[in-house]
Order: C-alpha cells, then sequence, then structure tokens
C-alpha cells in the first residue's frame, strides 16, 4: 500500500481496523509464549492499538511504529499521557512510560533499531499489506529481530477471490513459506469468524483467524 493510502486512512477516521478493546487472541496466548516480564515487544504498523497498552500493563516496555502521525497523537492523548519526543534517523519517537512509538516507516528499521526487542506482536500489520510487502516484511523486517526473539503472529484467511484487501488474506503456507528459514512455526489456534462478529470481512463468504506462535532461531 502507499503510505498515502494510510495517511488518509487516519485522515478520515477510516479506521475500521481499530478495537475499542485490547486484543482477545493476544490475551489468549502471550502467557504460553513465555516471553520475561521485563522483556521489550515491537509492535509493528501499531496504530493506536490498545494492545500496547496491554502489553505494558503485562510489565513490557514496548516499541511500536507507525506511519501516521495522527494515529501516535491520538494514542497518547487517548491514554492522558504527554510523551518525550526525540529524533533518530529512523523518525521521530514518542515515548511516555514505558511506551515508545517510532513515527517512521517499519521497513526503514534495522538490526540496532531492534536490538533489545525479546518479541513481537502482530495483529492486522501483515495482513495489512499487498503480496509484494508482506515478502519484504517476512523475509527483511523480521530478521533484523535478534535470535531467540518469539512472536505471536495473528493473521485473517478468506477466498481472496471474494474482494480485494486490506485485510488481505495470508494463508498458512504463505506464512510458513516466508517465516520457515529463520523461525520456527506453531500454529496455536484456528477459529472460523462468524458473519455477525465485528471482526468479519465484509464481501467474504467465509473467515477463519489462525494464530502462530514463532520462535526465531
Ligand atoms: C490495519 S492497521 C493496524 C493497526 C494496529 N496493528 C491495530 O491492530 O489496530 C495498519 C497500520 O499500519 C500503518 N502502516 C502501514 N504501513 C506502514 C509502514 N510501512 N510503516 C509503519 N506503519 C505502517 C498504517 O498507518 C496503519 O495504522
Amino acid at each position: 500500500m502507499h503510505p498515502d493510502f494510510w495517511q488518509q486512512r487516519w485522515a478520515n477516521n477510516q479506521i475500521g481496523f481499530h478495537q475499542a478493546t485490547p486484543t482477545p487472541l493476544l490475551q489468549k496466548h502471550w502467557a504460553a509464549l513465555g516471553v520475561p516480564a521485563a522483556a521489550k515487544v515491537f509492535v509493528p504498523l501499531c496504530g493506536k492499538t490498545l494492545d500496547m497498552a496491554w502489553l505494558a500493563a503485562q510489565g513490557h516496555p514496548v516499541l511500536g511504529v507507525e506511519l501516521s502521525q495522527l494515529a501516535i497523537a491520538q494514542f497518547f492523548d487517548e491514554h492522558a499521557l504527554t510523551p518525550d519526543i526525540r529524533q533518530s534517523r529512523y523518525g521521530t519517537h514518542y515515548r511516555a512510560g514505558a511506551i515508545e512509538i517510532i513515527h517512521g516507516d517499519a521497513f526503514a528499521l534495522d538490526a540496532h533499531a531492534l536490538a533489545d526487542c525479546a518479541a513481537v506482536f502482530d495483529r492486522a500489520a501483515l495482513i495489512a499489506l499487498p503480496p509484494a510487502l508482506r515478502q519484504r516484511y517476512m523475509g527483511a523486517l523480521y530478521p533484523q529481530l535478534p535470535s531467540a526473539c518469539r512472536g505471536l503472529l495473528i493473521t485473517l484467511e478468506y477466498p481472496q477471490q471474494d474482494r480485494d484487501g486490506p485485510p488481505f488474506s495470508v494463508p498458512e503456507d504463505e506464512v510458513r513459506t516466508g517465516y520457515g528459514s529463520h523461525w520456527d512455526i506453531a500454529l496455536q489456534e484456528r477459529r472460523s469468524i462468524p458473519p455477525e462478529h465485528p471482526g468479519f470481512v465484509n464481501g467474504a463468504s467465509r473467515v477463519d483467524t489462525v494464530v502462530y506462535a514463532l520462535h526465531r532461531r
């Protein structure tokens, strides 16, 4: 997706992906990953997700990255936090308490930027990207994370011919091919989303959500 696409979505408040509560599948599966309590968690393409606040409440420092300055401003406003601001080669860093969000391009982050991230959480990040960018996300961004890093990945699967993304359908074989050379992948849960559920993808004939645990070799 061109960055303008996302800037427009935020400017027009077309943020149907944003959830008013933390992701239940994060709350259900996080503990089983075994991430040490004080370990930093990377949240790529973070928007203003409440998952960052939930992870911080578990004791984790959080590092988000987000293209939209509006999203970042709304996150801190809505949590009544006034962030400290600094610049780096990765963008503008906003930090309040345990939560730091880089206003910048996730694809510009390197191993130095992510060196102390012991875990990664992806909800609505991989599936927000069209196929070529997904290859870059899995094949170029994730390898910047340190060895032994753990991750929780939540995807959607539906017949892609039913509608265009985002969100895109990301089949299990694409996840296994995309991450398999550097990460061990364990399917934690596959669940059908009923049409009346807010997480259902409009225009799709059926939708599954799939949760994977990742472990960087
Ligand atoms: C579908 S939203 C999901 C946000 C969040 N993960 C959530 O669960 O609410 C995708 C977000 O990624 C951001 N984004 C897209 N491409 C990006 C990039 N290359 N670098 C950083 N953020 C990006 C968009 O601005 C948007 O807020």
